[in-house]
Parts: structure tokens; C-alpha cells; sequence
């Protein structure tokens, strides 16, 4: 299995231009299901998440082909309604594809979805948003098989706004007749760029943003090209690496307005970040001042994908940081490792008390799930000597080739095969 090697200590400086967003293009992949003609996705992201998802798609039917950066997708022959275990199974998304293989095909059959550890993961919105549609669902041996002869459109309530299972519903309903609201939806960008892709193939959809989305039933989608929205996690882990290492760093299609809580984080822990419509600037001085409390919300509070890298950032802070997690249990699992390298973290509950510590030191820790394997990056990065990073296959699932774009900043950084 892979592995990092990173030496501490250098500052990164340059540019670097974020792709498209894995949690975009991966309900983008799926509602593609809905379509009976080609999907082409422009510049789509190429982690190994999308990649196993366009397994799972092959395996029902569609004929992929990459055109440069683009993907193409032929849909036409969709004749499966039941996703190889392999792929499913390595994945959390795989969950979303039950609303638009119930949209094309009435029925789905889908192994649970496996996906980070980073808490229990249950998927009850989900499959009580699509009773609701009347879908009937059986649950048995590990797979989840729905029949929806007699779906219907249907004014649904989330308990929680969970991202996948308002898009899930939102694709389920897409050529139901009549109109279907989803209430306490919730409001994450990808929500909106789903809905301008469902759209973009003459899907009638409309509210993604705001708190409650209504879908009108269309008999047919068409062929569409579209691109997906840039990956704010992905340009929120660069500005952090780059508060953690200090330097002056150019984010290429990084949306400010997508990252407004971690603006606001970050120029509390005494980063300069100018934003422009279509990038941001930071430049960072590696003194960085603690931050009295971060709580993770849904969008637009802050993101708890970006909880890990502010929580280690903190670990060499000036003063104590609070962080409360309050939607994934495991995600302090994270600071076994940075303890290893030298942090003070207490964690009661859901809460962990990060003291910053002078500096931290090289050592060899796991990545054990995404977003922490990417904050042990961003350790790494100040910390003195060398860091060994074992696991990088978690990293993987949502940064392509994470070593070659920091080197490219002027990281220590190389992939040991
Ligand atoms: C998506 C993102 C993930 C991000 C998360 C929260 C994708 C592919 N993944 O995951 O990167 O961390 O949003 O922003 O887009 N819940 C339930 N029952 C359910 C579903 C969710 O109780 O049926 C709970 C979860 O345990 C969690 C909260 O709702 O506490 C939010 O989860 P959700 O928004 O569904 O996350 P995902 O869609 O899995």
C-alpha cells in the first residue's frame, strides 16, 4: 500500500487549480442513470471514488469513455437495475443510486454502502424519503432491494438535513407525475449543482439552496454536456496546509462564497485571504492564533469536512481551540496520530479541547479515513523532520494525487509505492 514521505518545514507558494468536486460529479454520475441518451462531464474529477462509481455504472449498462478531461457517458442501454457488490460496497454514495435507478428503472437492488469510518452512517432519511414516493423496500442480507411499481409524488419532511438523502429523493422524483416538495432539505452547494445538472437535461427542479425543494415530474430527460462546480473541500485543505505551513497560495476556481465559514476561521487564526469571483489569494506567516470555538453544522455552518485540517492546524495555534463535531462521531479518530506526533488534544464526547503545542515533530502515523489522512498531510508539512503516512489509499478516494499538486507548491512530499 502507498505511502507519503514528507519532510517539514517548507513554506508553499504558487498557484494551483482545484478540479471539479468529488461530492458533486458523484450525484452527477448517478443522476445520469435518469438519462436515456449521452451525459458528457466536463473536466470530472478522477479520485478513486469517481472511479469506482463509474464501475458500478459500466456494470449496469453504460459505455464510459474519457475525452482528454471530460467523461462521456452513454446511458442508452441501461438494462440492469441491480449494482455490482465490489464497487458498492466501497463506497458511501453508492447509496444515491437508488433514486435514479428507481427513475429509470421502477426497481434497484444495492448492497449497503460501505465509505470513510468516520461514524455509523445510517441511511433511514434516505429510504424513509422514498416510502413516502411509495416505494416499497425490503431490507435482507446486506441488501436493499426497492420496488417502486406504484411511486408517486409526495411532500416529504428530512428529519436532518442530509445531503444525501435530499439528493437521493430529488432524483427519485424527477419523472414522478405531479410535484414533490422536500422540507428541511438541506442547502449544500452540490445540492444546488445537481439540481442545475437535472435541469440542464430538462428536469423541472427548483429551491436547491434554500430549505425546501420542489421537483415537477418530466417524462423524459435529454442529452446534456455539463460541468460540475469546483471542490470547496479540496481548495479549503490547500488554504489550511498553507496557514499550517505559512507561504502565499493562488486557488484557481476555488468560490469564495462556498467557503465563507473557513474565511472567517482562517482570518481569525491571522491569515490574509483576498477573494475574487473565480480564486483565492492567502498568504500566511505560520503564526497562527488560536480559535476560540468551532462547531460543524450543515452548510452553510462549518463544514465537517474541513473539521480534521482546522482541528490540527489548531494543534500549533497560540492558545486553546474548542471544536465540537456534531455530525460524524469518529471524526476525532485523528488525533491518536497527531498525538504521536507531538499535539495536546483532549476529547469528552463530541468535543475535543486542542492546547497548541510549539511545534510537532515527524513520526509515522495512519491515515484512517479521508479528510484526517489529508490533515496528517498538512501536520506533516510544519512538523520537524520526517512524517510517514501510511494508508494513503484513503487519501486517494478524494485528492488526485495530493503529493504532486503540493510539491508543485514547494512541498517536501513524494509517494512511496
Ligand atoms: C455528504 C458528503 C460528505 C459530508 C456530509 C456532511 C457526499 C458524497 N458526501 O455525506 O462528504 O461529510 O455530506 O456534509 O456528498 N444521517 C442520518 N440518517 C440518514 C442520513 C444521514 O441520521 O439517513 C445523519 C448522518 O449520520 C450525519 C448527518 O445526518 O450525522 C448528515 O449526513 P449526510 O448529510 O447524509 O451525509 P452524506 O450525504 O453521507
Amino acid at each position: 500500500m502507498d505511502k507519503f514521505q514528507i519532510v517539514g518545514g517548507y513554506p508553499l507558494r504558487g498557484t494551483l487549480d482545484i478540479p471539479t468536486a468529488k461530492n458533486a460529479c458523484l450525484p452527477i454520475l448517478a443522476g445520469s442513470i435518469m438519462c436515456s441518451d449521452t451525459v458528457k462531464i466536463i473536466d470530472c474529477a478522477k479520485f478513486s471514488d469517481i472511479i469506482y462509481m463509474t464501475k458500478i455504472l459500466e456494470g449496469l449498462g453504460a459505455k464510459i469513455i474519457e475525452d482528454g478531461d471530460d467523461l462521456v457517458l452513454d446511458m442508452s442501454d441501461i438494462k440492469n437495475f441491480a449494482t455490482s457488490d465490489e464497487y458498492t460496497k466501497k463506497i458511501r454514495s453508492s447509496i444515491f443510486l437508488l433514486g435514479p435507478l428507481l427513475s429509470r428503472c421502477h426497481h434497484a437492488k444495492v448492497a449497503y454502502p460501505g465509505g470513510c469510518n468516520i461514524g455509523s452512517r445510517p441511511i433511514d432519511l434516505h429510504l424513509k424519503g422514498l416510502r413516502c414516493l411509495g416505494v416499497k423496500i425490503i431490507e435482507r442480507h446486506g441488501y436493499i432491494y426497492c420496488d417502486g411499481s406504484n411511486m408517486h409524488a409526495g411532500d416529504i419532511y428530512l428529519d436532518l438535513p442530509s445531503v444525501g438523502a435530499t439528493e437521493n429523493i430529488m432524483m427519485a422524483s424527477v419523472m414522478l407525475d405531479g410535484v414533490t416538495t422536500i422540507n428541511n432539505c438541506a442547502k449544500e452547494p452540490e445540492i444546488e449543482d445537481l439540481q442545475n445538472f437535472i435541469n440542464a437535461m430538462g428536469g423541472k427542479v427548483s429551491g436547491a439552496g434554500t430549505s425546501v425543494i420542489t421537483i415537477t415530474g418530466v417524462d423524459k430527460l435529454h442529452s446534456v454536456e455539463y460541468t460540475p462546480i469546483r471542490d470547496r473541500i479540496i481548495a479549503g485543505t490547500y488554504m489550511i496546509a498553507t496557514a499550517m505551513a505559512g507561504g502565499d497560495v493562488t486557488l484557481n476556481g476555488a468560490s469564495a462564497n462556498h467557503l465563507v465559514a473557513l474565511i472567517s476561521k482562517l482570518r481569525q487564526s491571522g491569515c490574509q485571504i483576498d477573494t475574487y469571483c473565480d480564486k483565492i489569494h492567502i498568504v500566511a506567516s505560520g503564526n497562527i492564533q488560536a480559535v476560540s470555538h468551532i462547531e460543524t453544522q450543515p452548510y452553510p455552518g462549518y463544514p465537517t469536512d474541513l473539521q480534521s485540517q482546522m482541528l490540527t492546524l489548531m494543534t500549533v495555534s497560540d492558545g486553546t481551540t474548542i471544536i465540537k463535531e456534531n455530525l460524524f462521531e469518529n471524526r476525532f479518530n485523528i488525533t491518536s496520530e497527531l498525538t504521536k506526533m507531538g499535539a495536546d488534544i483532549k476529547v469528552v464526547d463530541r468535543m475535543a479541547i486542542v492546547r497548541g503545542v510549539k511545534e510537532l515533530n515527524g513520526a509515522e502515523v495512519q491515515a484512517q479515513d479521508l479528510r484526517g489522512g489529508a490533515s496528517l498531510v498538512i501536520a506533516a508539512l510544519r512538523a520537524k523532520g520526517y512524517t510517514t503516512i501510511e494508508n494513503v489509499y484513503h487519501i486517494d478516494r478524494g485528492y488526485s494525487h495530493m503529493e504532486d499538486d503540493l510539491a508543485r507548491l514547494g512541498a517536501h512530499i513524494k509517494r512511496i509505492v
